[in-house]
């Protein structure tokens, strides 16, 4: 499905063995939360003053998509936003969201509830990527839309339904952006909407709508969940203050789980309960990570952690809790390359429809640096050697993610690793290299 896009300016990057890393690490805000924090306050009456927002590409693209549409959006200081949120208007030119798949996707879900059009387009990894999954449930409001060819692919233009009608959806794919995308259309319905999801996808929208004042219920079903919210009630603006992302604080975890010596300490991380499958699963692997000062922050929970290297051993991941940890994969194939023993990852269909395949992406990157792997019907094996041999080069394929954790085994294996390209990393998460720096990794010029 991907065409083996690269980025504008790639960028290639060395890790090689480093000391014990120790010290502080504070990651940058939820992308998932961030991007929810704009959208929300861009459609809502009113200000949406927002703190500890994530600066990166993703974020900063979805925020030029909003203003496009209308909305007043300023940074007053470092992660400090002001939304003001406005009747959104059809847009000029197209909207460029770059690499982001949930601001492209969760903003086709609200202007398709208004009656505007709007061109959705992206980088070439983005235009990659099925959009066919957010916009046929979507032309139920009464959308319609012109994509390019069965998947809609990017540049996709989406009129938005003059009057929406309430809808009645069982989404069939793992996906919390197409279920996002539903309810953001569904608020400007006229009636009551039902949205059901069989898996336990991320809930930050639910979440968030509900403390925008939206009229949201949340029920478990018999198949999962069901989800219903009453159109056109209106969202008011409130404060945010976005948690630290757990997503991007996986790869200095892992890090220091594999590093001998290492202990580090990462404040104030989101600890949600459909985030958290990698902690989870890193426990079972025997990881060294204590979880303290448990709290509550903008109705989100959160916690500290410190992380100590551990000796970490094989296990198996149900595909029941690939939803809570499914950006998380890459790097648990690198914590499991460093474990005893195999570790079977189960379910993990949804991968190839990311930033990149993932699931070919981590296969081909574990096999360029001696590790033994293979996929099976969508799961996948790693054999832990409790050492990695390294010395290879890995395709990033414009995927972030692909590229941090492909570093972060660069940091405990024999010979270093290079990856192609790390500019995507801007797109989750700008100071990644600095920071991982600071903690006594070494990052080098290849
Ligand atoms: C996200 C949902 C997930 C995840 C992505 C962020 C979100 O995607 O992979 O990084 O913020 O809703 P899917 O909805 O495609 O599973």
């Amino acid at each position: 499905m991907h065409a083996d896009p690269h980025s504008a300016n790639p960028r290639p990057l060395r890790a090689r063995k480093a000391g014990a890393l120790k010290g502080l690490f504070e990651v940058p805000g939820d992308k998932s939360i961030s991007q929810r924090a704009l959208i929300l306050g861009a459609l809502a009456a009113g200000e949406t003053p927002i703190s500890g927002l994530l600066e990166s590409e993703d974020v900063l693209s979805t925020a030029g998509a909003l203003r496009a549409l209308g909305a007043d959006i300023s940074r007053q200081a470092d992660g400090r936003w002001r939304v003001v949120g406005a009747r959104w208007t059809s847009p000029a030119a197209p909207l460029d969201f770059g690499n982001s798949g949930t601001g492209s996707r969760l903003v086709m879900g609200a202007v398709a509830g208004l009656p505007i059009t709007a061109t959705f387009t992206g980088d070439a990894s983005l235009r990659s990527r099925p959009m066919a999954r957010v916009v046929d449930p979507l032309t139920q409001v009464g959308a319609t839309y012109e994509g390019q060819g069965p998947k809609a692919l990017m540049p996709l233009t989406l009129h938005g339904a003059r009057e929406a009608n309430a809808i009645d959806v069982q989404v069939t794919v793992a996906s919390a952006q197409v279920k996002s995308a539903l309810l953001l259309a569904a608020l400007y319905a006229d009636g009551v909407s039902r949205i059901g999801q069989a898996q336990l996808t991320r809930d930050h929208t639910e979440k968030m709508l509900a403390a925008f004042g939206a009229k949201i219920a949340v029920d478990p079903s018999e198949q999962g969940e069901s989800i219903t919210l009453v159109g056109k009630t209106g969202l008011k603006g409130i404060a945010v203050e976005v948690p630290r992302d757990p997503s991007s604080a996986a790869f200095a975890l892992v890090a220091a789980l594999i590093v001998p010596g290492s202990e580090i300490s990462l404040p104030a991380i989101l600890l949600n309960p459909r985030r958290i499958g990698l902690i989870e699963t890193l426990l079972e692997m025997g990881a060294d990570i204590a979880v303290t000062g448990r709290r509550v922050s903008s109705g989100e929970e959160i916690g500290d952690l410190i992380v100590r290297h551990s000796r970490l051993t094989g296990v198996v991941v149900p595909a029941a809790r690939a939803p809570s940890m499914i950006d998380e994969y890459p790097i648990l194939s690198v914590a499991a390359a460093f474990a005893e023993g195999r570790t079977v990852m189960m379910g993990l269909e949804e991968l190839r429809v990311k930033e990149s395949d993932r699931l070919a992406a981590i296969l081909a990157g574990l096999a360029a640096n001696g590790v033994e792997a293979h996929e099976s019907e969508n799961n996948l094996t790693v054999q832990g050697m409790r050492k990695v041999p390294g010395g290879g080069t890995v395709a990033t394929h414009m995927d972030h993610r692909i590229a941090m954790a492909f570093l972060t085994m660069g940091m405990a294996s024999d010979k270093p690793i290079t990856v192609d390209d790390v500019a995507m990393i801007a797109t989750s998460f700008p100071d990644y290299e600095a920071k991982m720096r600071a903690l006594g990794a070494e990052l080098v010029a290849p």
